[in-house]
């Protein structure tokens, strides 16, 4: 997969479409990242129309409606067949969308759909392409307020198909399709969150904003194990630039309470994806959803992280060993730090050592550790023990910055120059 193509083909097609987005309003969704739930990591293709009522009555009922969970969102497999007019019809799993759509706002909640700019949906279902405005349309009659945009066979069946041997007219191609939804979006009046979803390709996050796009994936499919996240944690690290109000970068939909994540890992995943700023859609069962799962997706001190109305994503100061120290700059001042240890045991990276001033800051800081609630201490070089993929995820609200590293860091000033 090629994640940063050629930066001019990038600069040529953001020229035309800045003009597009400079004429069009404010963003006036996702000014912070959209939180709720989406059916595919759980449900795949079998998701129904029952288990997205389940779910928007499970969000109510386990206080994530109040912890800040408002979008449902129907992934993949809802789509049937077009009439004989081009208008898409849901299949026999979701027999009246509109229905559905009703049930959900009445709950106080919004909906989501999915589709693709190709002519089948990755699981093979009927995409967008032809019908892209009149898909819009019936989103909007529908009362959808959230759209997943998925390349899936745009790629092979349109960008290969059509340019076979010119990358960039690949990406033009690509970038046109996302921004022809957005206007058709835009065209319908409605507030429809926009997500780009298209594996990171062409450096997405250069062009996504001015084509539109809400969110944008960064990276391929999550999967609930340890490595893959970790992974795409990885790759988020320089890409915090590009993600701000109304325009998100997109690490994927939370696996949280699925597959093998241990309660350490769970914790680990939710707390970076709060200080990546990214998305909090959670993927799991929520009929069954656990207790102790609920308590780490309604933990309001870690989604105060993720909703900062600063909008500024966290990023990787410094690893020693297998220990990751992240940090990120809220409003009015405040700062989250988080220390993982990404190695295979407790001891893996012993003893590690906080640094506080390769983190700008002074000897000592008080702050409050999110996942005990307590008020806690750090101190410069102070030892820490996390258990295996843990986390220590601290929230100082009054940081004392380090003022003589700001000196050092200053230019030295020159002497008037000889005339
Ligand atoms: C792609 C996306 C997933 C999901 C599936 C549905 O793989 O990346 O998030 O939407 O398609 O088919």
């Amino acid at each position: 997969m090629r994640f940063f193509a050629s930066l001019s083909v990038a600069a040529l097609a953001l020229a035309s479409l800045t003009t597009q987005a400079q004429t069009l309003a404010p963003p006036q969704v996702a000014l912070t990242p959209p939180m709720g739930w989406n059916s595919w990591n759980f449900f795949f293709g079998k998701v129904t129309d029952k288990n997205i009522r389940d779910s928007a009555d499970q969000i109510v009922a386990t206080g994530m409606k109040d912890a800040g969970y408002v979008y449902v969102n129907i992934d993949d497999t809802w789509e049937g067949e077009r009439d004989a007019n081009g208008v898409i019809h849901s299949n026999a799993k979701f027999p009246d969308m509109k229905a559905l759509a009703d049930y959900v706002h009445s709950k106080g909640l919004k909906i989501g759909i999915y589709s693709s700019p190709g002519p089948k949906t990755c699981a093979g279902f009927a995409g967008s392409l032809g019908h892209e405005e009149q898909d819009a349309r019936t989103y909007a009659e529908w009362g959808i307020d959230y759209l997943k945009y998925d390349a899936c066979s745009f790629i092979g069946d349109v960008m290969y198909k059509q340019a076979p041997n010119d990358a960039a007219e690949r990406m033009r191609l690509m970038i046109a399709a996302y921004a022809k939804m957005d206007k058709a979006l835009k065209a319908t009046g409605r507030p429809i969150v926009y997500s780009f979803c298209q594996y990171g390709w062409d450096a997405v996050w250069e062009w996504a904003p001015a084509a539109g796009g809400n969110l944008w994936r960064t990276t391929g499919d999550i999967s609930p194990d340890w490595d893959r996240m970790y992974v795409i944690l990885s790759q988020q690290e320089g890409l915090e630039k590009y993600s701000g109000p109304g325009h998100w970068n997109d690490p994927d939909m939370l696996e949280v309470g699925n597959g093998r994540l241990s309660l350490a890992e769970n914790r680990t995943h939710f707390s970076m994806w709060a200080m990546l700023a990214a998305p909090l859609l959670a993927g799991n069962d929520l009929p069954n959803m656990k207790p102790e799962i609920n308590a780490i997706l309604t933990n309001r001190d870690v989604i105060a992280i993720d909703q900062d109305k600063l909008g500024k994503q966290g990023a990787r100061v410094y690893s020693d060993g297998e220990v990751d120290v992240w940090t990120r700059h809220l409003a009015g001042g405040a700062m989250a730090i988080a220390v993982v240890n990404a190695g295979s045991d407790r001891y893996s990276t012993h003893p590690f050592h906080l640094n506080l001033h390769k983190l700008g800051l002074t000897d000592k800081q008080t702050g409050k550790d999110l996942w005990t609630g307590k008020t806690i201490e750090l101190t410069d070089n102070m030892p820490l023990e996390l258990p295996s993929h843990d986390i220590l995820l601290v929230r100082v609200d009054a940081p004392v910055k380090n003022q003589l590293r700001k000196v050092i860091l200053a230019p030295t000033p020159q002497p008037p120059a000889a005339h």
